[in-house]
């Protein structure tokens, strides 16, 4: 069994810890926030749902690194969520240097933890928290693409009218209004999407998706939590049970898809240990040029990174 430490107690945070708690799959979840009693009391009222629900992970909320010696896996939430008309980029300055921070405390106390990184903007922290570690990418990575393909199944499932675990499906790309949902690899209990669905609706369930995570904040004041806070708990779970689940991650580009050295989500192999395979999939002309898109704007961004680290 193992330990788990969530960086961050506020939304997303409180929300990945518990939702891992209910899987009931590690031993300890450590939730640490600046704001120690935040995380002590969302940790302390979590706990206290475990009677109720029926689970034995023991949640601790502190604001001392030392509470998170010898994590396994380690979530990066801290930091801030846009609010209605910022865009995830506007988020770099103030949480880059968050990022590097808690890293660096992080790595103070657990040698060779599995990072998940949440924080935005997204492609770009996970660059941040790679340099500071400088661990193998296979053990750094981001989560997004669980979130926009869950929104994107979620929107078609409410479309066709069917449950949404009849809905697989794949997109590329970054975290950001550039993403690349992938209606020729949606499928619908292993139907094309496309002969279920007219191809203007679906083009425009692709286009709510890419500003999925907009549409939250104009409607909360703040970005979305529960589905983001269950996304980082199923990659918790997959590397936890050595599933070898195929999740589109947030995993540096070395080559794949024609891309070097810029941070961006594809189907990867999540089990023991991180990151097993990048899976490298057929894409049209058409495809390969969204990629090409999305992976110039998340380059432009850790552009912007490296020129603020000088
Ligand atoms: P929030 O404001 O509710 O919580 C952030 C927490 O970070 C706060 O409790 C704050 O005290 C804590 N924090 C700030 N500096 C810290 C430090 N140095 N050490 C420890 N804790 C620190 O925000 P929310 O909604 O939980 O979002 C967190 C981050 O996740 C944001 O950057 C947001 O944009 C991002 N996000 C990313 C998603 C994705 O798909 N990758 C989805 C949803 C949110
Ligand atoms: C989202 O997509 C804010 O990145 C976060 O909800």
């Amino acid at each position: 069994m193992s330990k788990v430490t969530v960086i961050g107690a506020g939304n997303v945070g409180a929300t990945v810890a518990n939702v891992l708690a209910h899987k009931d799959i590690v031993n300890e979840i450590i939730l640490l926030d600046i704001v120690g009693d935040m995380a002590r009391g969302k940790a302390l009222d979590s706990w206290q749902q475990a009677p109720i629900d029926g689970y034995s992970t023991r949640i601790i909320g502190t604001a001392d690194y030392k509470d998170t010696n010898n994590s396994d896996i380690v979530v990066i939430t801290a930091g801030l969520p846009r609010k209605p008309g910022m865009s995830r980029d506007d988020l770099i300055t103030t949480n880059a240097n968050i990022v590097n921070t808690v890293t660096k405390s992080i790595l103070e106390h657990s040698e060779n933890p599995v990072i998940i990184v949440v924080s935005n903007p997204l492609d770009v922290m996970t660059y941040a928290a790679h340099l500071t570690t400088g661990f193998d990418r296979t053990k750094v990575f981001g989560m997004a693409g669980i979130l926009d393909t869950a929104r994107y199944r979620a929107f078609l499932a409410t479309a066709l009218d069917v449950s949404p675990k009849e809905i697989q499906a794949l997109l590329l790309g970054g975290h950001g209004d550039t993403m690349v949902p992938l209606p020729r690899y949606t499928t619908v209990a292993g139907i094309p999407v496309t002969e279920l669905i007219e191809e203007q609706t679906l083009n425009q369930i692709v286009e709510r998706t890419k500003v999925g995570g907009g549409e939250l904040v104009k409607l909360m004041g703040t970005s979305a939590w529960y589905a983001p806070g269950a996304a980082a708990a199923q990659m918790v779970e997959a590397i936890v049970r050595d599933e070898n689940r195929i999740f589109p991650c947030c995993v540096r580009l070395d080559g794949e898809y024609g891309v070097n050295n810029v941070y961006l989500g594809v189907p990867v192999v999540l089990g023991k240990g991180g990151i097993k395979k990048i899976i490298e999939i057929q894409l049209n002309e058409s495809e390969k040029a969204l990629m090409a898109e999305s992976a110039g704007h998340v380059k432009a961004v850790m552009d912007v990174y490296d020129h603020l680290k000088k």
